[in-house]
């Protein structure tokens, strides 16, 4: 499969915005993910889900009410899933919180051709890292949409939680569909004893039932259980991780060897891992 990391031993892993530059503007919109490169991001990672009508948008929650608020008001307690594009294409998500005091009121939500549109104005060397928040069931206009976009393979990576929509991704490039990468999420937590689930045996395993080409894992629980990166490593997994603000954090990551780095502050990331 084609792969979004940088190829080269020794160099510096991929840093990507999370959910855009979403420290400095609302997240999952054109805004930020617009400053996440002009902030010396590779990549950007958004949220997506599929429309009542087959559009696929950039959103974090399946609620809008969060995103949607105002700071006089709540926001619409609906569900994306259950609005069609024109619906959605009214909401403003650069209300809520701290947004519109910064500049951001009536910013809409991007659908994902947008989103890809604006990666492939950047030029070579950009990136989209698109998590599926939605089920298996996007897959096909998934697929449709990254095909539209022009964008290289080694510009777009597939992320998501549930294994399933990797399954079906893999299962759609099986049967002669296009090579775009897809890396598997995992959370963890404390199993009984204080070991970290899953084990790096299970995180292999799930990884190697559904085809991904890599993993995209909880940062944190690379340093909390060393077998995880070396039996990443040993599988022939790419290793990727979330959500990495702390300085000290990612230049233990740049040493275990991680592709990318997901972050909320590129710059000040790319700033503090750079040689010299
Ligand atoms: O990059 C993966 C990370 O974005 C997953 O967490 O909740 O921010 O989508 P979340
Ligand atoms: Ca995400």
């Amino acid at each position: 499969a084609a792969r979004i990391a940088a190829a080269e031993a020794g160099s510096l892993p991929l840093i990507v915005a999370h959910r855009g530059a979403s420290k400095d503007a609302p997240e999952n919109t054109l805004a930020a993910f617009r400053l996440g490169f002009e902030q010396g991001a590779d990549a950007i990672e958004g949220d997506f889900w599929l429309s009542a009508d087959g559009v696929i948008v950039a959103m974090h929650d399946r609620s809008l009410a969060r995103t949607t608020a105002t700071p006089s008001g709540e926001g619409d307690g609906r569900e994306v899933t259950a609005l069609t594009w024109e619906e959605l294409a009214h909401f403003d998500v650069g209300s809520w919180d701290e947004w519109a005091a910064r500049g951001y009121a009536g910013e809409p939500i991007p659908t994902l051709a947008q989103v890809l549109e604006l990666v492939a104005a950047q030029g070579e060397g950009h990136r989209a890292i698109v998590e599926i928040k939605d089920g298996p069931r996007i897959v096909p206009a998934l697929l449709e949409t990254l095909a539209a976009s022009g964008l290289a393979p080694e510009q777009v990576a597939i992320i998501a939680f549930d294994a399933e929509v990797i399954a079906a991704l893999t299962k759609a490039r099986s049967e002669g569909g296009a090579n775009w990468p897809a890396y598997w999420l995992s959370s963890f937590e404390e199993g009984k004893g204080g070991a970290l689930e899953p084990s790096a045996a299970q995180v292999v395993a799930e990884a190697r039932r559904v085809g991904a080409d890599g993993v995209d894992l909880w940062a944190k629980a690379l340093v909390l259980d060393p077998e995880l990166a070396p039996a990443v490593r040993a599988a022939g997994l790419e290793l990727h991780v979330w959500t990495v603000d702390d300085e000290a954090l990612a230049r233990q990551l740049v040493a275990l060897g991680v592709d990318s780095i997901t972050t909320n502050i590129p710059a000040a990331l790319r700033a503090s891992l750079a040689p010299g």
